[in-house]
């Protein structure tokens, strides 16, 4: 087997990866791309999870601000990242990877509901198992989800694939032209430095459990495959 960097990984994926520029809802063509993204890597015969946002149809914080009930706008969101699993679960399959979604909430006649002991044994006979539904609580993001589920199948790692930036800059490099990418930073950093890589709760929990995480850039073709062999293109974020 290829020397990998990691054995089990998750891979969490916002959902506005899945919208491409139309930025809204899910494009065809972008979900079929990352599909193949993830299949190459399945190739080579790693333990993979996917967890998967669901900014592209609702953000329940967007909908707290517009008068909305926070936990009953969070309920829409952990709903839109259910439909973005199954259209993602029915991407791969199209391309032959075997593939089990998993739903916090249930609605077993979709899909099975999140079990862990079952999510591991997938993951065991090379399924890639993609976990929907948030964490099942509102006031959670799916940053957090990548984190817990992380956590509870022993994942090595959780990628951190970003739609259009590297990885992690020192300021907005959109914004200052003088920002630079690390390569390496610990959680400390992050808190110290005042960076923004996943909401605090997530951090904490990864950061509680000794996850590492590695950022990198979505967009550009093979980097997820080029993380998982220990090719450094964005930041990793370990101890
Ligand atoms: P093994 O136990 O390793 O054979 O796993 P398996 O997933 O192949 O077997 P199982 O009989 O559990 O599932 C067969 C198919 O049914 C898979 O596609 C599962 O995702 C799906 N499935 C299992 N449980 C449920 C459920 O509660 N609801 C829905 N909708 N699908 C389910």
């Amino acid at each position: 087997m290829t020397d990998l960097k990691y054995k089990r990984i998750i891979l969490k994926l916002s959902g506005e990866a899945l919208a491409g520029d139309q930025g809204f809802g899910i494009h065809p063509p972008v979900i079929k791309t990352v599909a193949k993204e993830v299949k190459d890597v399945y190739e080579l015969g790693l333990q993979i999870g996917i967890v998967v946002g669901g900014g592209n149809m609702w953000r329940g914080e967007s909908g707290a601000q517009m008068g909305m009930e926070r936990a009953q706008a969070d309920y829409i969101g952990m709903l839109a990242t259910i439909m973005n699993a199954l259209a993602l679960q029915d991407n791969l399959e199209s391309l032959d990877v075997p593939t089990r979604v998993q739903t916090s909430i249930e609605m077993r006649e979709i899909a099975e509901p999140y079990i862990r002991r079952k999510a591991i044994r997938h993951l065991e006979k090379n399924r890639v198992v993609i976990f929907a539904g948030g964490t099942g609580s509102p006031y959670f993001s799916t940053d957090t989800t990548a984190a817990l589920r992380a956590a509870e199948i022993n994942a090595d790692a959780i990628l951190m694939a970003k739609n259009g930036v590297d990885g992690v800059y020192s300021a907005d490099p959109n914004i200052d032209a003088s920002a630079v990418k690390y390569d390496h930073l610990t959680q400390m950093d992050i808190i110290n430095k005042g960076l923004h890589v996943m909401d605090s709760t997530a951090s904490t929990l990864s950061m509680d459990n000794d996850i590492p995480l590695e950022v990198f850039n979505l967009n550009k073709p093979g980097n997820i495959k080029k993380v998982v062999l220990g090719e450094q293109i964005g930041t990793t974020v370990r101890g």
